[in-house]
Order: structure tokens, then C-alpha cells, then sequence
């Protein structure tokens, strides 16, 4: 990896605040590797030119070694900004085209760091665990219709879809990185009422299990899931589930693990054809947006992701123990997001 060409596409809100943090940390752990260039994309360009990610763009993006993005979408409730219109034609757009199919987020209980859970949950145990999420199927392909929209008849469909060929691939990819953790998979899924997706999931599951005999296998409904998330994170170690739980799961994953301003994520082409994209788990946040105080360490982590996926881990080591080291130092004091930025690309420099 001499120079390796970057896109970067800050979006809405905080997401070009936390995004130039991102690079400049990049920047200062691995100086005149990479090449970025920056997108102009998100609601300001929509807005000016009625464009949301033109073919062109698209096109070029394909021919990028990865994409760094920050964040997209309006505030909820926005009147000048169709809900969705950014979501599903930029974000989306790109999981989809660019085959996106595991959407890696894990999720650290650094020491030091302020968690809403109880002391006595977490005191002496380990709260790490990554969560693969299903990124190109399920509930999110838009699979659906409404008629006789604004009547009193309305009616409105959203139907998820599941292949063997999507469920098996981030499967096995869970099952891999099970096996170089620390052994242990957790399928999550409602197979009591979504039973048709759910024998899917839990065929898929069982016959790729078979192939893993080291790595100890348990399932939990989604519901149930989230009680598990609350009293005994440190029970996980690789969850696998599909788009629309693996979305819910990993805010819930963030928060107790030292807020959404933490949580990194990865979303990987297992197929090295298209670029894979990395980015904070949060979204564009306008309650904060211009304040100069979003935290952009999920951004920073994504980083690290970048580099792991680039083929350079021992810079990604160096990311992921300066941010370590980092939120020790800060103890939970709220700093700026320049000033969070500028003192982890002074550690990794
Ligand atoms: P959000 O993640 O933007 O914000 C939720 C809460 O977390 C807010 O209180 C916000 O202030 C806080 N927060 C988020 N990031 C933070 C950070 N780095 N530091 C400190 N606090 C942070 O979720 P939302 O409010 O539901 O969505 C806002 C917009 O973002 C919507 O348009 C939504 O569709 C979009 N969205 C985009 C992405 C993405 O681009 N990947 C992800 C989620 C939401
Ligand atoms: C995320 C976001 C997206 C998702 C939205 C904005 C499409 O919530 O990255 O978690 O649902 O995947
Ligand atoms: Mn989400």
C-alpha cells in the first residue's frame, strides 16, 4: 500500500466535524499513504442541485481503495428534506452497490469509561464484543409498497428478504471471526414469530456451525437480546444478525459501552470488487451539529477498521491504544471535537 486512494464523503451535520478528524489522525498514523479525495455529497448539494449521488460520482467511487464516511441525513421531522431521500439514496445506495454484505461493529467497554450500566455488571469483567450485521438484505432492500396513500384505506408493506446465499456469507464470516476471538457466536433473530426468515437464519447457522466445532454456538431471541445487552454485555463475543435487528442491537451495543460517540463501524465487500466503506455508527446529529462538540472517536476508530481492511494492522494498533489511552486520559470530561481529534493524532504520530 504505497498511495492508496481515499474518498471522503463528510455528508450532513457532524459528519464532515468528526470526518476531518478522522483524517487528520489517519494522516498523522500513516503520512503520504493515501490519496483522499473529497466528495461534496448530502442534503447542501441535494438541496442546490437536486442531486443525491449521480452515476457519475457512483462510477467513480468504484474505482477508490476504500471510502470514509461521516454521516448522512436531515433532522428527523425536517420539512425541507424528505425522510429517507439521503438515507436510502446515499448510504444505502452505496451498501447496495458496492455489496456491502458485513457490516462489522464492535464494541469496547474501555477502562475509565462512563457506562449507564450498574458498577457491579461490569467491575472485573471483559465488555468486548463486535457485532456482524447483515448490510444488504433484509428489511432494508426497499422491498415493498403502499396504496391509496393518505386515505383512511392506506396500506403499506415493508418485506424483508433473506437469501441463503446473503445469510450464509456473513455467517461464516461471523464464524471466522469467532474463531480468532474468543470462540463464541451468538445468533440473533425472532424465529418464534418471523418464521420464515428465521428457519433460514437457523439452517444457515447450524450447517456452517458443523464446519466450527471450536467455536460454542448459542441463540437468543432479539427481544430477549436486548435484556442480555443490558445486564451481561460480557457474555458476547461475535453476534451475527440480520440488517434491521443488527442496526437496533448496535446503538443499544454503543450506549452501554461509553455512548454513540465511541462506536465504529466497518461495512466490507467479501469480495474485494468494490470498495468497502467506513464510518461512525452515529448519525449527521443536528441537535449538535456547528457546536464544535460531537466526540469523533467512532470516526477515528473507523479508521482503524480502514486500516485493518487495507492489509496495515499495526497502524490500526496504533489508532485503537491512542484512543484507548486517550478516553483513560479524558476520565469522561467533555472535550472538544478538534481538540479529541488533535490529541489522539499527537498519540499516534
Ligand atoms: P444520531 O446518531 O444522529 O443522534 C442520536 C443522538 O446521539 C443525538 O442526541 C446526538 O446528539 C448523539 N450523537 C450522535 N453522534 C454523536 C457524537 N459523535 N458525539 C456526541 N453525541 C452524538 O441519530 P438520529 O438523531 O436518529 O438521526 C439524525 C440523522 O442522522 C437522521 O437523518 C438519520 O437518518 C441519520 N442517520 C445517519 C446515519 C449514517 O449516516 N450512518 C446513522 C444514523 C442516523
Ligand atoms: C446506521 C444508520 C443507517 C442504518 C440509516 C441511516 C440508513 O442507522 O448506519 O446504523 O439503518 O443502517
Ligand atoms: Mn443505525
Amino acid at each position: 500500500m504505497t498511495s492508496a486512494k481515499i474518498a471522503v464523503i463528510g455528508g450532513d451535520g457532524i459528519g464532515p466535524e468528526v470526518t476531518a478528524e478522522a483524517i487528520k489522525v489517519l494522516t498523522a498514523v500513516a503520512p503520504d499513504t493515501f490519496e483522499f479525495v473529497d466528495y461534496d455529497l448530502g442534503a447542501e448539494r441535494w438541496l442546490r442541485t437536486g442531486e443525491v449521488l449521480p452515476d457519475s460520482v457512483l462510477e467513480e467511487l468504484k474505482h477508490v481503495d476504500a471510502i470514509a464516511l461521516g454521516a448522512v441525513g436531515a433532522a428527523p421531522g425536517s420539512k425541507a428534506i424528505p425522510s429517507g431521500l439521503l438515507e436510502r439514496g446515499l448510504l444505502l445506495k452505496l451498501r447496495f452497490a458496492f455489496d456491502h454484505a458485513i457490516n462489522l461493529r464492535p464494541s469496547i467497554l474501555y477502562p475509565g469509561v462512563p457506562t449507564p450500566l450498574a458498577p457491579g455488571l461490569v467491575e472485573g469483567r471483559t465488555v468486548d464484543f463486535v457485532v456482524v450485521r447483515e448490510g444488504t438484505e433484509g428489511l432494508y432492500c426497499g422491498n415493498g409498497g403502499a396504496v391509496r396513500v393518505g386515505t383512511a384505506q392506506e396500506l403499506a408493506t415493508e418485506v424483508s428478504v433473506n437469501t441463503y446465499f446473503g445469510v450464509e456469507r456473513v455467517v461464516r464470516d461471523a464464524f471466522r471471526r469467532a474463531q480468532a476471538r474468543r470462540g463464541k457466536l451468538t445468533l440473533l433473530h425472532k424465529h418464534n414469530v418471523l418464521v420464515n426468515a428465521g428457519r433460514l437464519w437457523n439452517r444457515a447457522f447450524t450447517e456452517i456451525a458443523a464446519e466450527f466445532p471450536d467455536v460454542t454456538t448459542n441463540y437468543l431471541h432479539i427481544d430477549a437480546a436486548m435484556i442480555a445487552m443490558v445486564v451481561d454485555p460480557s457474555q458476547f463475543d461475535v453476534i451475527v444478525t440480520d440488517n434491521l435487528f443488527g442496526d437496533i442491537v448496535t446503538d443499544l451495543a454503543a450506549a452501554v459501552t461509553g455512548g454513540i460517540g465511541l462506536a465504529a463501524s466497518a461495512n466490507i465487500n467479501p469480495t474485494g470488487e468494490y470498495p468497502s466503506m467506513f464510518e461512525p455508527v452515529h448519525g449527521s446529529a443536528p441537535d449538535i451539529a456547528g457546536k464544535g462538540i460531537a466526540d469523533p472517536t467512532a470516526a477515528i476508530s473507523s479508521m482503524a477498521l480502514l486500516l485493518d481492511h487495507l492489509g496495515r494492522p499495526e497502524l490500526a494498533r496504533r489508532i485503537d491504544e491512542a484512543v484507548s489511552a486517550d478516553i483513560a486520559e479524558r476520565g469522561g470530561e467533555k472535550l472538544g471535537t478538534t481538540q479529541i481529534g488533535d490529541r489522539i493524532a499527537a498519540r499516534v504520530a
